[in-house]
């Protein structure tokens, strides 16, 4: 963050944390070691944080490809305006027919740059990838997509971002039981996994025993964490919390995901956030609700 202002990644996805941001660490502990990400996604809750020493890693490779070349400064804001301001010409002459050949060229070779234009120009901010690990979004329609100020915000977030990653940042596409063994009692981990029994594409597989996995090794690590899972919305509750979660201490808070712009496709989802550490209450916790341990069936907002 700068001052109050939340640092928003360049690139995008459905399951981005930016509006849980001040919530997460709100609740953070005093910082003596390393902050530890296995699940970094497009990196907003690292990016927010003020960790000298960063431990960031996801096994979707473009996402780890594109911030390491951001870390050794072969994708930098001066290149990243040239390159999309090149593209979004083209874009707004061939429109679709450009938006395709970016993506199989991105199919065939994975540059990085190639990666930022498909998560600005694909339909909804969204990454999704096939079967056979290919990039799969359709247009967003908008052939004038890449105008002035886009290519200006986008180029922002580079510069901040780059601004933000140190030589002591280490990005690294590994799976999250390798990253999770090794860190030290000093260390925080942030978990942010995809959501058990929700959306599924390439990377975002998530099965019975990957969430086993994830709960043995929380159980026994030395360092503090912090999970993020749904707990609840209108329909049903994840039942992952009670098999799992509910010996730990757990804060939920109700929040909207967007699909799409109108307001009738905000869906309302109750997130939760579990964590294995005291809160510091001299610091203000963002408005939540705090379950005690086992109390699944006591919910009520
Ligand atoms: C919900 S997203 C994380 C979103 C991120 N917190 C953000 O705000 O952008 C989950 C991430 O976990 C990654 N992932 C899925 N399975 C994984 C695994 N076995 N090991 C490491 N990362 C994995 C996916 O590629 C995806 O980027």
């Amino acid at each position: 963050m700068i001052g109050n202002k939340i640092i928003v990644p360049p690139i995008k996805s459905q399951g981005i944390k930016t509006k849980l941001v001040p919530w997460i660490k709100s609740i953070l502990p005093q910082k003596t070691g390393r902050w530890i990400e296995p699940f970094m996604g497009t990196g907003v809750v690292a990016f927010n944080t003020d960790f000298k020493e960063a431990y960031l890693s996801d096994i979707n490779p473009h996402i780890i490809n594109f911030y390491n070349a951001i870390k050794n400064k072969d994708i930098t804001p001066h290149l990243v305006r040239f390159f999309l301001e090149k593209e979004g010409n083209i874009l707004k002459n061939r429109g679709e027919e450009h938006y395709k050949f970016i993506r199989d060229r991105f199919n065939k070779y994975f540059d990085s740059l190639d990666f930022l234009f498909l998560s600005r120009a694909g339909f909804n901010g969204m990454i999704r990838f096939n079967k056979k690990g290919c990039w799969n979004i359709p247009f967003c329609k908008k052939i004038n997509r890449f105008n002035k100020s886009y290519i200006t915000k986008i180029v922002n977030q580079v510069s901040r971002v780059s601004n933000r990653i140190t030589s002591n940042w280490i990005f690294e596409c590994t799976d999250f039981r390798e990253i999770i063994k090794k860190a030290s009692k000093n260390d925080i981990i942030y978990c942010d996994p995809p959501y058990h029994g929700r959306y599924v594409d390439y990377y975002n597989g998530w099965s019975d025993d990957d969430e086993n996995d994830l709960f043995e090794l929380l159980s026994i690590t030395k360092a503090k964490f912090i999970l993020s899972a749904w707990h609840h919305n209108n329909y049903r509750s994840n039942s992952m919390i009670e098999k799992y979660w509910n010996i730990f201490n757990i804060i939920t808070k109700e929040h909207y995901y967007h699909s799409g712009g109108r307001i009738e496709n905000r869906n309302s989802i109750v997130e939760a956030l579990v964590y294995n550490f005291e809160l510091n209450f001299s610091k203000p916790v963002e408005k939540s609700l705090f379950l005690g341990v086992g109390s699944m069936s006591k919910i009520s907002l």
